[in-house]
């Protein structure tokens, strides 16, 4: 009984942490070196969100956001995020889906909702998932938690960094860092400060503090964490 446990064990490293600390992108290349599946469960309380605005449902509505949650007809195709077919990435990954979605986040009946969903990507070889509570609830059995975070200047920083490259910002806009710092510090409160899942360093969690680090370190000092 226990061998054939041990057989179907399958692997999950849960990587957690702050808005914008860039967690997708170093969860992705984690998975890539590993030939793992991929969970950004942020996107999925993204699609809630915008359901949620596409049926007129108001944030505040959780019974009916549970259950946009449960019925959530999404899809991950490559790149895209589809909803009900149609292709919402741009509008999934905005700024301001990013805010509506930590309000969603915040209702119990909606973190139920999606937690199955969430557990059904834990397929062979293996999983890397990014989010929150990704060691904390969804993944306790975790092989390895790691709690990613960077100073909110710098995830600020980073942030407005990505929207000059997609042609989405001018060079300059101070007063947009100022507006985006504090998305950031607002989020991560609201994130951190939930009765449900909230967002934190857990004690079986390893930190990896990515203010002075690049993406391949980050992304190499998780692996080396793996495979001790
Ligand atoms: O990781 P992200 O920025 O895409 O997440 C968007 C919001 O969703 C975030 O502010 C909090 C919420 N979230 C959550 O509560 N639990 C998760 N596992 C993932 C995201």
């Amino acid at each position: 009984m226990d061998m054939q446990q041990t057989t179907d064990f399958v692997p999950v490293i849960a990587i957690d942490g702050p808005s914008a600390s860039g967690k997708g992108t170093v969860a992705q290349r984690v998975a890539e070196h590993l030939g793992f599946h991929y969970l950004d469960s942020g996107a999925l309380y993204r699609l809630v969100a915008v359901a949620a605005a596409q049926r007129q449902v108001a944030l505040d509505q959780e019974p009916a956001l549970a259950e946009i949650a449960r019925d959530l007809p999404g899809a991950f195709v490559g790149d895209a995020i589809l909803l009900n077919g149609e292709d919402v990435s741009a509008e999934v990954r905005s700024e301001a889906t990013g805010g509506n979605a930590s309000k969603v986040a915040a209702f119990p009946l909606v973190r139920e909702a999606l937690l199955q969903r969430q557990r059904d990507f834990r397929q062979g070889p293996g999983l890397v998932a990014d989010g929150r509570d990704m060691g904390a609830v969804v993944f306790p059995d975790a092989s390895l938690k790691v709690f990613l975070t960077a100073s909110a200047e710098v995830r600020a920083q980073r942030r407005c960094k990505q929207l000059i490259e997609k042609g989405l910002m001018a060079k300059g806009q101070g007063d947009i860092f100022t507006q985006i710092l504090q998305d950031i510090v607002e989020r991560d409160q609201r994130d951190a400060s939930r009765p449900v899942a909230p967002l934190k360093c857990y004690p079986d969690a390893r930190m990896v503090d990515t203010t002075d680090l690049s993406i391949d370190q980050a992304v190499n000092q998780i692996i080396q964490f793996y495979s001790c």
